[in-house]
């Protein structure tokens, strides 16, 4: 049995904010977010997260799905927060410590660090640094067994030598927490509650103190600042885009590219510099993406081009088709396999059929237009009277001449033509020609007004 304790009760003063540090974000995800995420990847029975500044904004944001909240009112330290969850923890489980501020830690180091507990053990995180200035440091014997943890400031000379540091997390027997915490004091230089302080007492008691390593410092690194986000905001991207080279993806430069989300990608796709993917966005084969594209929430089909400066957002794009360069896919836009979308064009709650075009400048909502359908530049679905949105059908094999105005509901049967500048009011029926302006009027002999 797991119950995993969330410490997130700082107020994350360095982070300059009015909002609590732990709902700040790393790919548009609260690191507190990745930290649950990571615990619902071990089967943790529960989750308590404690929370103090900005409680009810954390609850808020975080939600209540098998996650209990633990108040904790003053922060007296690490010590005294763990101790508010004591409890809402089952008696015989083993507890994993997380720290809220710290979000790229993986579940395979904390499945690692959890299999250390015994019934005369306990599993400690710890890593070694170049400079650990200000981390608490880990004490060995002559034996190498681990005996305490001194805080930066509580540390000698020598002690602050010591190159091996606490993370922070560690993995505890539920009932050795109900033992140790309440003897806490804080006879110390920060007068707190110091967690690691629990370390000495295992000792004492003849535990032995299992240490494990993460497979990457970033890791534990905690956020305290907004450098220090924007730097674990660039090794996560790093990291995630390593992970879609080695699935086979060419991406142009893996440092100019952003993931909030994820990507799924198939064969020989090729995404080009500065391109952004929120939500789920899913590739078929033989995809390219040009330059400086948003996509979200979007399912494309194979052998798809979106050329550059493109933003799709909760659409689907069918085989073949092609988007771009500078074309806007709203919600529900739905394109079938070979349309062709081009620059200047929005398309909104719109189904494009099969190797439909609209090439230029052109808003499409609401709308329903059928396959082989040309849509000249500069066509417009009239889809709002100012209060109700209405629905504009086209069927297969229509041709509509540039800067037309379609008012909905409109219906334009198969194969109607409509004359280039129309204001269409009328359904079209099938095979006819619709011509909606005013007939061209030429005056012969016309004097231009001369200057005064
Ligand atoms: C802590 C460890 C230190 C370790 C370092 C790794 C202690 C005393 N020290 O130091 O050994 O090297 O992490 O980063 O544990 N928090 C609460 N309530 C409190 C105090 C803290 O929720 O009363 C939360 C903070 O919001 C923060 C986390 O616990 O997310 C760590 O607290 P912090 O005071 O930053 O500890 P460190 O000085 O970083
Ligand atoms: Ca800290």
């Amino acid at each position: 049995m797991l119950d995993v304790v969330i410490l997130a009760a700082g107020k994350g003063t360095r982070m300059c904010s009015n909002k609590p540090k732990v709902l700040h974000t790393i790919a548009g995800k609260p690191f507190l977010q990745h930290v649950v995420d990571r615990s619902r990847e071990l089967d943790a029975d529960n989750i308590h997260i404690v929370v103090g500044h900005g409680a009810d904004s954390v609850r808020a944001e975080i939600g209540s799905e098998n996650i209990s909240y633990v108040q904790q009112t003053e922060q007296l330290g690490t010590g005294h927060a763990v101790k508010q969850a004591l409890p809402q923890l089952q008696a015989d489980s083993t507890v994993l410590i997380l720290y809220g501020d710290v979000p790229l830690i993986k579940s395979e180091t904390l499945k690692n660090l959890v299999s250390q507990v015994g019934e005369k053990s306990l599993g400690l995180l710890t890593v070694n640094l170049d400079n650990p200035s200000g981390y608490g440091r880990i004490i060995r014997d002559q034996d190498g067994s681990v005996v305490s943890i001194i805080e930066h400031k509580d540390a000698n000379l020598e002690q602050q030598k010591v190159k091996e540091v606490n993370t922070g997390v560690m993995a505890v027997r539920s009932q050795d927490l109900q033992r140790w915490l309440p003897q806490l004091n804080n006879n110390n230089v920060q007068k707190e509650y110091l967690l690691p302080d629990i370390i000495a007492m295992a000792k004492a008691e003849g535990m032995s103190i299992e240490t494990a390593q993460p497979a990457e410092e970033s890791e534990v690194l905690g956020v305290n600042n907004r450098l220090q986000q924007a730097e674990l905001e660039r090794i996560y991207q790093v990291n995630m885009a390593k992970d879609l080279l080695a699935q086979g993806l060419t991406l142009l430069d893996p440092a100019r590219f952003d993931c909030r989300g994820t990507l799924k990608v198939g064969k020989d796709c090729l995404v080009d510099i500065n391109c952004v993917f929120e939500g789920d966005v899913t590739l078929g084969d033989n995809v390219k993406i040009g330059p400086n594209c948003h996509i979200s929430d979007a399912v494309i089909g194979d052998d798809v081009e979106i050329k550059s400066h493109t933003v799709i957002e909760n659409a689907q794009v069918g085989n073949n088709a092609t988007v771009g360069p500078f074309a806007r896919l709203r919600p529900q836009a739905e394109l079938n396999e070979g349309a062709k979308i081009g620059n200047f064009v929005e398309i909104k709650k719109a189904v494009i059929g099969k190797g439909s075009k609209v090439s230029h400048l052109s808003y499409i909502g609401d709308a329903e237009i059928g396959s082989d359908v040309n849509i000249g530049a500069g066509t417009i679905t009239c889809n709002y009277d100012g209060v109700n949105k209405f629905k504009t059908k086209i069927s297969d094999g229509v041709f509509v001449g540039s800067n037309t105005a379609l008012v909905a509901p409109i219906n334009l049967g198969e194969n109607v033509t409509v004359g280039a500048g129309s204001v269409v009011t009328v359904d079209v029926k099938d095979n006819d020609l619709a011509v909606a302006r005013t007939r061209q009027r030429n005056i012969s002999g016309w004097k231009r007004p001369v200057k005064k």
